[in-house]
């Protein structure tokens, strides 16, 4: 059996963070699905088909890894992917709580996929998707947290 694992997000946009846990979990499954969430009552600064391509570029020369969309519960498609876990990036303390509980209500949804925390690595720590946006919003230099095709979408879409 193919031990597959999604790794779920909204990826607005990913971030080095997020390339490190994809890159740490990669060698512990044949095959990662890293996956945005399709979400139309969130609003994002990225539309979908701008996340996955940013997603697919960094990506390009990992192997056993695909990137789509989903909609609805994270469960329900762990199942039809037949993944046995899910994936998630713990950077700090507050991110444990939101975890925790989403970990937990997803195990009653489904038992038969385990959610697996990474630590990101500490030069990470401190890295979200939405400091990114807001210091590109004030000018500020985000090339050491996303890479170049991130920076310049980034700088396309705040019209920089
Ligand atoms: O990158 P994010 O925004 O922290 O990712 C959150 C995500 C996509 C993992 C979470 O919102 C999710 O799984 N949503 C799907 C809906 C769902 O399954 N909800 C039940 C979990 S309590």
């Amino acid at each position: 059996m193919k031990r597959i694992a999604v790794y779920p997000g909204s990826f607005d946009p990913p971030t080095y963070g997020h390339i490190d846990v994809i890159k740490r979990a990669l060698p512990l499954f044949d095959k990662i699905v890293v996956s945005v969430l399709d979400n139309p009552g969130k609003h994002c600064l990225f539309s979908i088909p701008e996340r996955i391509k940013m997603l697919r570029s960094i990506t390009r020369n990992f192997k056993n890894i695909e990137i789509h969309s989903f909609r609805g519960l994270l469960m329900e498609y762990a199942r039809k992917k037949n993944a046995t876990a899910v994936i998630r990036g713990l950077r700090v303390v507050s991110d444990f709580e939101y975890e925790f509980q989403m970990a937990q209500m997803n195990r009653e949804l489904n038992p038969h996929v385990e959610t697996l925390f990474m630590m990101t690595g500490t030069q990470y720590a401190y890295l979200s998707s939405s400091a990114v946006k807001e210091i590109a919003k004030f000018k500020g230099n985000i090339k050491k947290f996303v890479p170049s095709i991130v920076e310049k979408m980034l700088k396309t879409k705040l019209k920089i």
